[in-house]
């Protein structure tokens, strides 16, 4: 890409945090804020991220538990996340996987702001989590560091605008840029076998712009792009950088962490899915388990 063909786009984020710290209380409440109000029930159908806007900008959310995100997706070369929102519980602090989490996103190189959640509590102690957290190099801006801290209740939906423009702010320091002009490329966050729409793939573009009826490999699968659907269970025609959506179109269920690639036409996706499929099945007949795609294609 030319420097003149990127356009911003907007960031992906996932959120990490121990267990009870009040990471999927946060995803909700950062959903239902950016609800219109009498929007088709709220929300949504589930497909593993959903995007909100804030001040005529947007943010992509992964759903997704962000460890098991990042263990597999980075596992498999996939980055997919721009900034790691780290959850971390006022009233109980620094714990194991808040350590783990800490490991994750430095290990990729992705930014963290601290979402320091429960501050509604009697026992709540914002100092008491910046100090514990400058053992692991995040220092708080306002003690002279560069790590974001942001002091929040998910369960009473404060401070939620004021993460969602850290986020922004960050992202603006990032200059996320693609190309939305050419062929799609990017990520399955999640795929299965519907009974009645067949194999659906849960996908992040993440390059160019992905439309009906192109021609797609995912993974070791194929076909054309029947239909997609946004994070507000509508049709669209056509997806582009940073976007989540579901497809369907597939020959076959794809894997979490597959690279889709669109083609020029179908034949060649066909051959390029066929050879996939093939080398998969055999591989994973030797290995009598399944095998992931990448253990193939390096
Ligand atoms: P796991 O997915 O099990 O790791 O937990 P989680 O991090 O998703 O936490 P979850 O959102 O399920 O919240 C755990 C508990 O903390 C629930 O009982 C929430 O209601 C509560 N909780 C979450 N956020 C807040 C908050 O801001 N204030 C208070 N007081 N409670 C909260
Ligand atoms: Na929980
Ligand atoms: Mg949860």
């Amino acid at each position: 890409d030319q420097p003149q063909d990127l356009q911003e786009r907007p960031p992906v984020v996932t959120i990490m945090g121990h267990v009870d710290h009040g990471k999927t209380t946060l995803l909700d409440a950062i959903r239902s804020t950016n609800v219109v109000a009498g929007e088709a029930g709220g929300i949504t159908q589930h497909i593993g991220a959903y995007q909100v806007e804030i001040k005529g900008k947007k943010i992509t959310f992964l759903d997704t538990p962000g460890h098991a995100a990042f263990t597999t997706m980075r596992a498999r070369g996939a980055q997919i996340t721009d900034i790691t929102i780290l959850v971390v519980a006022a009233d109980d602090g620094v714990m194991p996987q808040t350590v783990e989490a800490i490991s994750h996103a430095k290990a990729a190189n992705v930014p963290i702001i601290v979402a320091v959640n429960k501050i509604d509590k009697e026992n709540a102690n914002l100092d008491r989590i910046k100090q514990e957290l400058t053992e692991y190099g995040l220092v708080a801006e306002e003690w002279g560091g560069e790590t974001i801290f942001c002091p929040l209740s998910a369960k009473q939906r404060k401070g939620i605008e004021e993460l969602l423009e850290y986020i922004l702010l960050v992202a603006e320091v990032q200059e996320l840029k693609a190309n939305p002009n050419k062929r799609a490329r990017g990520t399955v966050i999640e795929a299965e076998l519907d009974k009645g729409k067949g194999p659906v793939a849960r996908v992040l573009v993440q390059h160019g712009t992905l439309k009906i009826g192109d021609p797609i490999v995912v993974g070791a699968a194929f076909g054309r792009v029947r239909a997609m659907v946004n994070d507000k269970g509508r049709r669209i025609k056509e997806a582009g950088p940073s976007t989540p959506i579901e497809i369907t179109g597939l020959n076959d269920v794809p894997q979490a962490g597959d690279q889709f690639m669109v083609f020029e036409d179908e034949k060649k996706a066909r051959a390029i899915g066929e050879v996939r499929a093939s080398k998969l099945r055999e591989s994973e007949r030797r290995a009598n388990t399944r095998v992931s795609l990448d253990d193939l294609f390096q």
